[in-house]
């Protein structure tokens, strides 16, 4: 907690150093950081957002240097949060600095919105923005949290996945039993367990709960052409990035289509019973697994949370008791690649990396960015900088000096453009 208040005020401090009006507002969970510059009446308005939260280091062991001592080696940043977020989102802010410091203003209005909450679904940050509506009204939105296909190719998202999260326990037996004295006449959570994940896809992996596809959007013909011809996400690069023996997943959708379009159903944690070396001839009192499922535009979390929840139920075998405890949800999001802002960052991107970017849609998720869109009724272009190789959320994240530097002219190219249309 007293580190990532430390990080907002570090925040506070830089920018209101290069000149902008920064403060800290409390939450009842971390604080979020909001600066601007002085705004004038006639200017386009655009609201930059970051998160300054990271992941959970572990396991530290693998980490070759320590995750909160950021290191230069082979010419990338090695530290928690150095792609997702700090390192992307400290990207727009140098940029800005830079622009400040030449021209003693920006071309546009700017707000900065930074929180501290990302990575947790962002629970006080949708409550923000209705209370603070009418002061973070701007034209657009801009965020560098996702990821680009290969390295110095740019890239412009306009489409994230949303999410439903679920923690499900069966519980058995008062107590853990011998399982010869019990074993056969008393049924066991964890094979409960086990037949419930299983009853979750079909054996070609569509996920198998009733009515789980019903407002999905079909992917449109335009985008399955567009995305074909994207270099870096072909099977082959899938397969070298994830060290898996063989791709697999919905039939009929490439890779590319089935992380950026499919929704799916995935387990995240699974457990109960002994877990130590050797065996333990012991028949478990409960066990649990933690799911998770993607979700692409029109599906709702709260409706398909509805439809799992009956689907566990249903399937759910008898002799154990089960347990849906519903975890943070997002929204997904889709947003038209071509209208004046997505030319105007297209045209950023260009001048900035030399070539015509590629426009996909993100796998991952940023939950406030359909809420940007409900609330402040602004659509977001996502500039990712992150490579594939980032290793975000895990040991070793990294992000290169070279794309922190092309984060930097990109804000810079993408502030006089959006001042332009
Ligand atoms: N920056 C990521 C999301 C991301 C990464 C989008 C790469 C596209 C490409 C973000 O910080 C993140 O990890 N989001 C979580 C959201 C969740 C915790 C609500 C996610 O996607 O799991
Ligand atoms: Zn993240």
């Amino acid at each position: 907690m007293g580190d990532v208040r430390a990080c907002a005020e570090w925040l506070v401090a830089k920018l209101t150093a290069m000149g902008l009006t920064a403060e800290i507002h409390p939450t009842a969970g971390h604080p979020l950081v909001l600066a601007r510059n002085a705004h004038l009446p006639d200017r386009r308005t655009v609201l930059i957002y970051g998160h300054y939260d990271v992941q959970p280091v572990d396991p530290l062991a693998l980490w070759q240097s320590p995750p909160f001592e950021p290191e230069i080696r082979d010419g990338k940043i090695w530290a928690r949060g150095a792609a997702d977020n700090k390192g992307q989102m400290m990207a727009h802010v140098l940029g800005v600095e830079q622009t400040l410091r030449g021209n003693g203003e920006l071309p546009v209005n700017l707000i900065f919105l930074f929180e501290g909450e990302e990575e947790i679904g962002s629970p006080h940050l949708g409550p923000f923005l209705v209370a603070h509506r009418e002061e973070l009204r701007c034209d657009v939105i801009a965020i560098s949290d996702t990821g680009m296909v290969a390295p110095g190719v740019p890239t412009m998202g306009y489409g994230l996945r949303g999410i439903s999260c679920c923690e499900v326990i069966i519980r058995g037996p008062k107590g853990d039993l011998h399982s010869g004295l019990f074993g056969g006449a008393v049924a066991n959570p964890a094979t409960a367990v086990a037949r419930l994940v299983a009853s979750l896809h079909d054996a070609e992996g569509r996920v198998a709960v009733a009515g789980f596809y019903d407002e999905v959007r079909p992917l449109e013909t335009w985008e399955r052409e567009m995305w074909a011809k994207v270099p870096g996400v072909g099977e082959l690069e899938y397969l070298a990035a994830t060290g898996s023996p063989a791709m697999f997943g919905e039939p009929g959708y490439t890779t590319a289509e089935r992380t950026w379009a499919r929704p799916t159903a995935e387990v995240n944690g699974i457990g109960g019973g002994y877990q130590g070396e050797g065996s333990k001839t012991v028949l478990p009192a409960e066990a649990f697994v933690k799911l998770s499922f993607r979700l692409v535009p029109d599906q709702d979390p709260a409706t398909i949370m509805e439809r799992v929840t009956r689907h566990l139920k249903q399937y759910c075998p008898s002799g154990v008791s089960l347990e849906v405890i519903p975890g943070h949800d997002g929204k997904p999001y889709a947003t038209d690649p071509h209208s004046r802002f997505g030319k105007a960052a297209q045209t950023a991107l260009h001048a900035v990396f030399g070539m015509d970017p590629v426009l996909i849609r993100e796998g991952g998720s940023i939950p406030i960015v359909q809420t940007f869109r409900e609330i402040l009724e602004a659509d977001t272009l996502l500039l990712g900088l992150a490579l594939s190789d980032a290793q975000v959320h895990a040991p070793n994240e990294n992000f290169p000096v070279a794309n922190f530097e092309a984060g930097i002219r990109l804000n810079r190219a993408l502030l006089a453009q959006l001042a332009n249309v």
